[in-house]
């Protein structure tokens, strides 16, 4: 168990000794105070992922860091650390226990080799201080299934048993990853939260549909669906060719003899207006959520370039709170690996200067380096090589889609 002093406060890995302390805080955080219950758990394997801040031996502020595995586009997996349950009692909020709590995160998530986070915000504002930022762009839509032809390619939908998740799981997954490949951010398969996609909830039956042509043993698509208070509620449309777009929404056309709209989270880059364009369809734009990278050197050195990419660049980073990534650094592909090494000279002006916040996002792909620089969030200096630095590093941080199927 790790354990770090911050300001006489005991920063610590929790324990099953801790286990009803953690409860009892998580659910005057988000469960309204509930009582908690006899049979009290963490979770399934996260007992070794949550941390906590202990006052004069009281449980008063924790976090999780659930341990995910990232695509990250077609051939790269990264290990991402969740950040997920962070909570402080109310009469010791306002001391900086959540300060110190990320700050110790991120040694953990260093340390697992977790070179990049992401989180949901209650507010952007605060983890922004802490090195997250938004990545990515997703749009929430509402369909106006009366408005939805049917097509031929509706033949091909199928119902599958929704009575054994497991086997459920097995059938859908590889439609998922050939979906999942496409983005930086979509949990691997074996990370992804099954049992909460797929479960029946508040007495619903969640039903799954997948489109699969006749002949060809891979399925190109699928849509779960559950009949939500108001609408339909599409948990998951997954639509890996146009013709899987136009079965899943002949589906959709047929739901709508029985509820008028139905609601779906979309990737940013989804083809929604090529087939469908109404004026009672309506999207709303937001981010993914908020990204970090963890550890630079460690991140830039999963990314595979071309063998001899023969440039390099001199980048200054400033991360206060995670000191192994702030200052200048020359970056330059040896082989087809990327590698990072500190320049300790002071004297060395940088091509390229931007906070960890910037490069986060740079990293992500969404919004990218170029993106980042109009807006004034990375700037190039006024060397003879930095416009030649930042094609580089632009090369290597190339624009990419960012998307998610999973909440935490
Ligand atoms: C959010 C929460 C975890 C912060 O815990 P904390 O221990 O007070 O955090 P810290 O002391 O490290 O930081 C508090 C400071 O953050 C800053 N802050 C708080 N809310 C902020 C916001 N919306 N935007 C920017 N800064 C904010 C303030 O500067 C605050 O200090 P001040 O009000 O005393 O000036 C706590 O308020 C909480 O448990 N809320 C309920 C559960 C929750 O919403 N959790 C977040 C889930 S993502």
């Amino acid at each position: 168990m790790r354990s770090d002093e911050a300001d006489g406060a005991e920063v610590r890995t929790l324990g099953p000794e801790d286990l009803r302390a953690h409860r009892a805080l998580m659910n005057q955080a988000f469960s309204g105070g509930t009582v908690v219950p006899d049979d009290a758990t963490f979770g399934e394997g996260a007992e070794k992922n949550v941390h906590g801040v202990y006052v004069g031996g009281e449980l008063v502020a924790a976090l999780g860091i659930r341990p995910y595995q990232a695509h990250w586009g077609e051939n790269v997996v990264l290990p991402l650390g969740g950040i997920a349950g962070v909570a402080t009692r109310p009469e010791a909020r306002g001391k900086g226990y959540v300060d110190a709590l990320l700050r110790h995160s991120l040694r953990v998530m260093k340390d697992a080799g977790q070179v990049v986070s992401a989180l949901y915000p209650f507010a952007w504002a605060f983890y922004r201080r802490y090195g997250w930022d938004f990545v990515g762009e997703k749009r929430i839509v509402t369909l106006p299934l009366s408005e939805i032809k049917s097509a031929p390619e509706g033949a091909n939908v199928h119902a599958l048993p929704t009575d054994n998740a497991d086997a459920l799981e097995r059938e859908l997954s590889p439609v998922y990853t050939v979906f999942a490949r496409r983005y930086r951010g979509v949990f691997t398969t074996g990370t992804h939260g099954w049992q909460g996609t797929l479960r029946h909830n508040n007495s619903k039956t969640t039903y799954a549909y997948i489109y699969k042509e006749p002949g060809k043993d891979v399925a190109d698509g699928y849509l779960l669906w559950r009949y939500g208070d108001k609408g339909g509620e599409i948990r998951q449309f997954i639509a890996n060719t146009p013709a899987a777009w136009r079965g899943l929404l002949s589906l959709l056309h047929y739901f709508g003899t029985q509820v008028d709209e139905a609601k779906a989270t979309l990737p940013g880059d989804a083809p929604l207006w090529s087939h469908l364009m109404h004026w009672r369809l309506s999207v709303k734009t937001e981010p993914v959520f908020m990204g970090r990278v963890v550890d630079v050197a460690g991140a830039l050195a999963s990314l595979s370039v071309a063998p001899n990419a023969p440039d390099a660049v001199i980048l200054q980073i400033t991360d206060e709170h995670a000191p192994w990534n702030n200052g200048q650094f020359g970056i330059s592909s040896e082989g087809g690996k990327v590698e990072m090494r500190p320049i300790r000279d002071a004297g060395v002006q940088p091509d390229v200067a931007c906070d960890i916040q910037a490069f986060s996002q740079a990293f992500w792909g969404q919004p990218s380096l170029t993106e980042l620089r109009r807006a004034g969030r990375v700037t190039v200096s006024s060397k003879e090589t930095a416009e030649e630095g930042f094609a580089y590093l632009a090369s290597l941080l190339p624009a990419a889609p960012v998307f998610t199927l999973d909440d935490f």
